[in-house]
């Protein structure tokens, strides 16, 4: 198959590990028969440097008229004291809303390999984390009405979601759980909000096209205490924008190996956004320092979901667990085996941890 690929490399280590990536899709590509083109989109902190706006239209059309988009990382210092419009984080939000990108897909996994990394007890762990975590991506308090007072003493912020667009991440939260474990949290703080009333009443009405799933619902509050005390109770949850936003940043820490997480934003039918979970971490871009693997698994779950090539994207799961079961590491993942990863040669850099993954292709 022939499809174009949109690249974002970003800010930071953002072009060190969507390089490595890159790497890894021409060698599926070429093992498997298939032609990936690619086209490189300037957004986040470079496209403030060369554009004066983080996301400026023509980069955005590149990613509509592409297949999928895989993006690396986006901000830095530099940029931080730019006024909210002019910020990298915009671009973030405005591909997410320019490409109608309504469902963030969160795995949260605890790879076993690194599991010394894992702050919970054994007892809270037992033989693993698999989370995923759906987050409605273009709604909610992040694209509500905003403002500021003339006088500026007061300020605000509005959550607002339509049922539409919280029937479909609900319905895509029970379509995931029938393929997973079958279980369904819906996260929300209904006892308060009226936007998570709604939430609740859409749920109970779909609920009944999914009678193979469990549903539950938490409050946010109670879900965050219970992702840390009993994390193995959560398959699939679904929640708001804001929520997800910070239940993810936790899950993801629980798992020990956010160096490791990858995501998917998906639509309705049109190009994906995959990107790494982790920021763009100025302080050791261009070092060969910064962990690949999350970019690389972001590509794998792009092969999955916007081209349906579920084989691929499995030998390239595959490749990256075969490394880590061998004993190679990056700086991030190494934990307190630092010394001896060292004199074994196990210690690797951005490329070397790349091309071992495509070697094992
Ligand atoms: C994330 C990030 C972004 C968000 C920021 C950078 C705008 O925290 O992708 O989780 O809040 O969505
Ligand atoms: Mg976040």
């Amino acid at each position: 198959m022939e499809k174009n690929i949109a690249l974002i490399p970003g800010d930071g280590i953002g072009p060190d590990v969507v390089a490595e990536a890159v790497n890894v899709l021409n060698t599926v590509a070429s093992k498997f028969g298939h032609k990936f083109n690619y086209e490189t989109v300037t957004a986040g902190g470079c496209a403030i440097d060369k554009f004066g706006k983080p996301l400026p239209q023509e980069e955005l059309d590149k990613c509509l008229k592409s297949d999928a988009v895989l993006l690396g990382a986006v901000g830095g210092p530099k940029w931080d004291n730019l006024p909210s419009e002019l910020r990298p984080e915009k671009a973030l939000l405005g591909l997410r809303g320019g490409m109608k990108v309504f469902a963030n897909l969160r795995p949260a996994v605890m790879w076993k390999q690194l599991k010394d990394a894992c702050p919970l007890k054994d007892e809270i762990v037992g033989d693993g984390l698999n989370i995923l975590i759906v987050r409605e991506l273009i709604s909610g308090i992040y694209f509500g009405d905003r403002g500021t007072a003339a006088d500026g003493k007061s300020a605000w912020d509005t959550e607002k979601y339509t049922w539409s667009e919280i029937e479909r991440i609900v319905r895509m939260g029970f379509e995931f759980a029938q393929k997973r474990q079958k279980r369904l949290c819906v996260v929300d703080k209904a006892n308060i909000l009226n936007s998570s009333q709604l939430w609740r009443k859409v749920t109970e009405s779909v609920k009944e096209d999914y009678p193979d799933v469990a549903l539950s619902y938490l409050y946010i509050d109670n879900a965050s205490m219970q992702l840390v005390r009993n994390p193995r109770q959560f398959d699939v949850i679904a929640t708001s924008n804001m929520f997800g936003d910070i239940l993810s940043d936790e899950a993801s820490q629980i798992t020990g190996s956010i160096g490791m997480l990858a995501s998917a934003s998906l639509g309705d039918g049109g190009p994906g956004l995959y990107e790494p979970i982790h920021g763009s971490a100025p302080d050791i871009a261009g070092k060969n320092l910064a962990n690949p693997l999350a970019t690389i698994l972001s590509a794998a779950m792009l092969l999955r979901y916007s081209f349906g090539l579920e084989k691929e994207a499995k030998v390239i799961e595959d490749s990256v667990n075969s490394v880590l079961d061998e004993g190679y590491r990056t700086g991030d993942i190494a934990g307190s085996h630092l010394d001896e990863l060292k004199s074994s040669g196990k210690l690797v850099g951005t490329k070397e941890m790349g091309k071992l993954v495509v070697e094992r292709i």
